[in-house]
């Protein structure tokens, strides 16, 4: 079983980031957009997964006014299905919680049917579907989480 360790994503891991980042989103941030998430914007939670010594992926969260919004979550290609995302994914929904988000939304390619089941599987459910949402002409799926404070 792989063992999967979660830390906070830093600056200093952006070098790392940057270096996968256009292989596998097709609308890839700049290292500008990360730094500023990072280090500049309330209600950020960004999170990075290490699989023994390597970098294996990374996702973060906002919190604003009680919603909580998916913004990134990725797995390096030789680390995929082992259950990286799905361990980010939790402590996204874990953190959005502690921030005070009734609930988590996302949006999600309609052609991208893996990030779909993953989300499917930690209780997403699709709650709607915006055209042309992406700057390739691609339509978004919205998917949403209700979140509950914990006692
Ligand atoms: C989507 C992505 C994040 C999944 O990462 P991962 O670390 O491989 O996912 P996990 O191993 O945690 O998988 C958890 C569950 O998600 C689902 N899943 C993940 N990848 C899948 C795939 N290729 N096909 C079908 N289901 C998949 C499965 O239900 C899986 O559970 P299982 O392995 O027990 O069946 C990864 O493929 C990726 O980085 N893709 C490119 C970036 C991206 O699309 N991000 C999402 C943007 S909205």
């Amino acid at each position: 079983m792989t063992t999967i360790t979660l830390r906070p994503l830093t600056v200093a891991d952006l070098p790392a980031v940057i270096a996968v980042e256009a292989e596998l989103f097709p609308e890839p941030w700049s290292w500008r957009m990360y730094e500023e998430e990072l280090t500049e914007l309330p209600g950020r939670h960004y999170v990075c997964a290490m699989v023994g010594e390597h970098f294996a992926g990374w996702a973060g969260c906002s919190v604003q006014v009680g919603e909580g919004h998916v913004m990134t979550i990725g797995t390096l290609v030789p680390f995929r299905r082992q259950g990286v995302a799905q361990a980010l994914l939790e402590d996204l929904i874990t953190a959005a919680t502690d921030l005070g988000a009734s609930r988590l939304i996302l949006e999600v390619a309609a052609s991208n049917t893996a990030a779909q089941a993953l989300y499917r599987k930690s209780h997403f459910a699709p709650v709607g579907l915006r055209r042309g949402y992406y700057a390739h002409g691609g339509d978004a799926l919205v998917m949403m989480r209700a979140l509950e404070a914990t006692p």
